[in-house]
């Protein structure tokens, strides 16, 4: 695609951000499109997010994704925070319109997506063990809540985390009970069986480490787990299940679904359903991390 006096641009603001892939879907799904647009990583230091920010805003940038470090320290520096993201306390991705700039996070949205199309999972009424009690686990408990859980566990290594995180959230998820336990319970068959949905928060797969204790032997039919990991593709909690017969999946489409929203929210117009999937296994099949 050639940049011509009227590309619009989108971009990514992180640091480091060379590890980033959503350079590879927006770019694909503009091309797709037709769309005159080109998206852009920034590598910004976290001394410098503030001046950033503005100048994104003053050089006419339509949006922008927001990652670590920044997905919380971007949020004073915004006009306004939709609810969800106020909620989750983090913002993934900024609206720029007239010089106002509105945070959203889609990583919550992202994450339903992918349980609706991976594993034909709807929260609504259901039982979730979420794994982790850090930024992504925040977000995976509010928008299972909000989507209808009505009861969710955290499970977290530092138990004070997960209860912290309970304390904060619980008032303002009136429909859905939250509680919070130590890692060790998942070494509990009993407990694990009242459950419907595992969803792991953590970084534990990523280096072929597993959860300690973890076993899904004898849960009852229909139990299902989603790794927010997606590299190795099949992580070793996705082999547990396996050798269960559990359907599992892993954190590729919950990636795409969040960009997907992304996109949408920036210029009105779904991506072509696919494209950015395609794209990353294209990209990782080049041998790309
Ligand atoms: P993120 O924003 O991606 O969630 P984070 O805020 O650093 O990242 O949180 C990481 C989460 O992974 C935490 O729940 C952490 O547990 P602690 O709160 O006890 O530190 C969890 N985690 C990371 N490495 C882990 C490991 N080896 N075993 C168990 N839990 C781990």
């Amino acid at each position: 695609m050639m940049i011509t006096g009227k590309t619009t641009l989108a971009g990514i603001i992180g640091f480091p951000i060379a590890h980033s892939l959503s350079p590879v879907m927006h770019n694909a799904a503009f091309a797709e499109l037709g769309l005159d647009w080109n998206f852009v990583p920034f590598p910004v230091h976290p001394d410098r997010l503030a001046e950033a920010v503005a100048g994104l805003s003053a050089l006419g940038v339509a949006g922008f994704n927001v990652t670590i470090p920044h997905k919380v320290a971007v949020m004073p520096l915004l006009d306004e925070v939709s609810d969800e993201a106020r909620l989750i306390g983090a913002v993934n991705t900024v609206v720029v319109r007239e010089g106002r700039l509105t945070g959203h996070n889609t990583d919550g949205i992202g994450l339903v997506a992918a349980l609706r199309e991976k594993l034909s999972f709807s929260p609504a009424g259901r039982s979730v063990l979420v794994v982790g009690a850090g930024g992504a686990g925040r977000s995976a408990v509010a928008s299972l809540a909000l989507s209808g859980a009505t009861r969710v566990e955290i499970a977290n290594r530092s138990v004070e985390k997960a209860s912290d995180l309970c304390l904060s959230l619980a008032p303002r998820l009136p429909g859905c009970s939250l509680g919070a336990v130590s890692l060790e319970r998942l070494a509990d068959p009993g407990y694990l069986a009242g459950f419907d949905l595992l969803v792991n928060t953590t970084s534990v797969g990523m280096k072929d480490d597993s959860l300690p204790g973890l076993s899904l032997a004898g849960l009852k039919e229909g139990f299902a787990v989603y790794d927010m990991v997606y590299a190795p593709p099949v992580t070793p909690l996705m082999k547990e299940a396996a050798r269960h017969g559990i359907a599992s999946a892993n954190g590729l489409g919950m990636l795409v679904a969040q960009g997907e929203a992304a996109f949408y929210l920036w210029t009105g117009v779904r991506p072509p359903k696919g494209c950015m999937e395609r794209a990353l296994t294209a990209y990782h099949s080049l041998g790309k991390p």
